[in-house]
């Protein structure tokens, strides 16, 4: 079967991409499950409950989300009764929501996901490695198809859990730098791996936000609040190749649409 994965969602013009571009990558290439990242679907900073039902409108089947999990607080009341909205999982115990799940694909398979966010340069939540991995062991009772989101900020720890899980899950998909990198590959035990999906949202920015804003944080040290940038956006994803019986990827490839400004003028 063939699995979709989108990276994180930000703003208005990240959610626009996906309902102009998803549907279609649905049909093109026989896309039977999809994954998105959308920590930053509501204005760059979390999630709200009705875009999180838009988005799904437009095919997405499982939500992850990232460090930007409580940007908007009434998530928690999706996080806590909707199964396909998932928190990263090695937040401490007795935190609102889940960050595993099963979830049925368009066909019918059982699709296991997890999402945890990595701990280096980050906020510092339980073990990601020891978190995931005993998630692992409980989705395999219910899935052979398991898939990974590690939304982290170094390389080397994305790579390593990547090295961690091969063979035990489907998938480990890095989210949150928002630069696709360019190392997809199937590990040695069948685990389809890439660095960071990218971002799914507007190119001219500095990682989706307006660019002006960010530099003079950067030049004067002083607080400055971040906006969305606006132009054309752009859907990063990969498209993986699994077996269902066996669990193992057989191929990954990079995505990218990216809209026209004419596009923009008359949608
Ligand atoms: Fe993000
Ligand atoms: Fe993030």
């Amino acid at each position: 079967m063939k699995v979709l994965f989108v990276g994180d969602v930000v703003g208005r013009p990240g959610r626009r991409a996906v309902k102009r571009f998803l549907p279609g990558l649905i049909d093109e290439c026989e896309i039977d499950f999809v994954v998105a990242n959308a920590e930053n679907a509501a204005g760059g900073f979390g999630l709200t409950p009705d875009m999180s039902d838009e988005l799904m409108d437009y095919g997405i089947d499982c939500i992850t989300m990232g460090n930007h999990v409580w940007g908007k607080k009434e998530l928690i009341a999706t996080l806590e009764t909707n199964p396909a909205v998932l928190r990263p999982i090695n937040y401490p115990d007795g935190v609102p929501g889940r960050g595993e799940t099963v979830l049925p694909s368009k066909s019918g398979t059982p699709v296991g996901v997890i999402s945890v966010c990595g701990t280096t340069f980050m906020d510092r939540l339980c073990c990601p490695f020891k978190t995931a991995s005993a998630a692992v062991d409980r989705l395999r009772k219910q899935a052979v198809i398991i898939l990974v989101d590690m939304h982290a900020e170094a390389t080397s720890e994305k790579v390593a859990l990547g090295k961690y899980l091969d063979g035990k899950v489907s998938a480990v998909i890095g989210t949150h730098t928002h630069v696709q990198t360019a190392d997809e590959q199937i590990l040695s035990a069948g685990t389809a791996y890439l660095t960071d999906c990218g971002m799914t949202g507007p190119v001219d920015s500095v990682l989706g936000m307006k660019s002006s804003l960010v530099m003079k944080r950067f030049l004067t040290r002083m607080p400055a609040k971040f906006e969305v940038a606006s132009g054309p956006a752009a859907l990063s994803a990969v498209v993986i190749d699994i077996d269902s019986a066996m669990g193992k990827a057989s191929s990954i490839e990079r995505i990218t649409r990216r809209e026209t400004e004419e596009q923009l003028i008359s949608p």
